[in-house]
């Protein structure tokens, strides 16, 4: 059987995502200080091509799974958060780093790697916008709540990857780790077996569901950490007698998908299997049928046999990528509407091609270093996570 991939329809927004503008009061950085070459320039593709041929063994392009397919194209490896820091830690020989994916992101490359590599980021406006929802000042100011009501001691703090390289610093000086999606029962485990209870950061969704359905814990052991309340909206007491402590951060793209959507889609597609990120909520989580990282998607995408339906819970740029390169099986996207991620997207050929041009030149364009001191404690937090069992 061969089916055919059927775009989700444009909602407003969609066009603003995949636009040039920038938005400086919710993204890392504002606008690409070079000349970038026009989308419409017909030998982009050419130059890059040129260009990272020119600097070989030099450069080394990681590409995260939610890149467009313009810039995958160039990628030397592609793949979930983990394993792309991962894969920055084994490339010592690589001059430069140029990261296909967002600011926390490449931040994390540039901590693994050796002082004698440079990290690039193509368009420094490519930020999370959940990454931005947890600031060391809130995060320190929460520290401080949990001291107060005696709790801090016997708490381990546990952040999402997808955080800034601050808040990794500051997991890493209080005996925390990092974890991504794929990782996140292993480093909850961890934590587990060193106190009594986690502060999970940024991610809510992230953290109830690994907690609830992967860990045996209740909805009632988890509370939710609010920045902007005094105290968190928490009592002392709510804060001792609970297990899982969540900031209340949550990724604009997955949080789109909602149980009317799996609900709908299944009336739809009989017999249709629901594939999702741990980054929904708990509710399309808990319905759905199978529940993983981006990194697990595409592989129980590729286990599974032709005919098979699937409607995925993610980032448009890889449900569609998955759709083309699996024609025999039914590809859909969980909602009707586009999903893409917008930060994610910012990253297109021209930035790629000027990132890479400037390279040649001599020139390192949008590095992204952190200051020694938040490297080294980040560090401690995402070497542990590396060491997970
Ligand atoms: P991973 O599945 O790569 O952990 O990530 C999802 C994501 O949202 C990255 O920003
Ligand atoms: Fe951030 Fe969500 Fe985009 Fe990932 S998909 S970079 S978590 S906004």
């Amino acid at each position: 059987m061969t089916s055919t991939w059927v775009e989700p329809s444009d909602t407003a927004t969609a066009l603003l995502l995949l636009g040039r503008g920038s938005d400086p009061a919710t993204e890392r950085g504002v606008e690409c200080p070079g000349e970038l070459p026009p989308p419409s320039d017909p030998d982009l593709v050419a130059r890059a091509a040129v260009a990272k041929a020119k600097l070989g063994q030099r450069v080394f392009v990681l590409g995260h799974h939610y890149q467009r397919d313009e810039v995958i194209q160039f990628a030397d490896v592609t793949g979930d958060s983990f394993k792309l820091a991962r894969e920055a830690a084994a490339r010592p020989d690589a001059e430069y780093i140029v990261f296909c994916g967002v600011h926390f992101m490449a931040e994390s490359a540039d901590i693994l790697t050796t002082d004698a590599q440079q990290v690039v980021l193509p368009d420094l406006a490519a930020g999370c916008s959940m990454a931005d929802m947890a600031a060391l000042s809130q995060v320190e100011a929460a520290w401080e709540v949990l001291t107060d009501a005696g709790v801090a001691e016997m708490t381990v703090p546990v952040t999402y990857m997808n955080s800034s390289a601050d808040i990794k610093g500051f997991v890493g000086r209080n005996g925390g780790v990092v974890c991504t999606s794929s990782n996140a029962k292993r480093a909850l485990t961890w934590a587990f077996e060193r106190g009594q209870r986690v502060l999970f950061l940024p991610d809510q969704h992230l953290g109830r569901n690994t907690a609830v359905l992967e860990m045996g814990f209740d909805l009632d052991d988890c509370v939710l950490y609010d920045p902007h309340k005094p105290g968190g909206g928490l009592t002392a007491q709510q804060l001792r007698e609970a297990k899982m402590i969540l900031w209340r951060g949550h990724c604009s793209v997955h949080g789109r998908f909602t149980l009317d959507s799996v609900n709908e889609v299944r009336m739809r597609v009989p017999g249709v299997n629901v594939l999702v990120h741990p980054e929904c909520r708990h509710e399309v989580v808990t319905a759905a049928d199978r529940v993983g990282s981006t990194e697990y998607i595409i592989k129980t995408i590729e286990a599974a046999p032709a005919g098979s339906a699937w409607a995925i819970g993610t980032e448009l740029n890889l449900v569609r990528r998955l759709a083309l390169a699996h024609p025999d099986k039914e590809i859909m996207f969980l909602d009707r509407a586009v999903c893409y991620c917008s930060t994610m997207n910012r990253i297109d050929l021209p930035h790629l091609v000027w990132a890479l041009e400037e390279l040649v030149a001599g020139r390192v364009p949008n590095q992204i270093a952190v200051d020694p001191s938040t490297a080294r404690h980040a560090r401690t937090a995402l070497d542990q996570m590396l060491a997970l069992p």
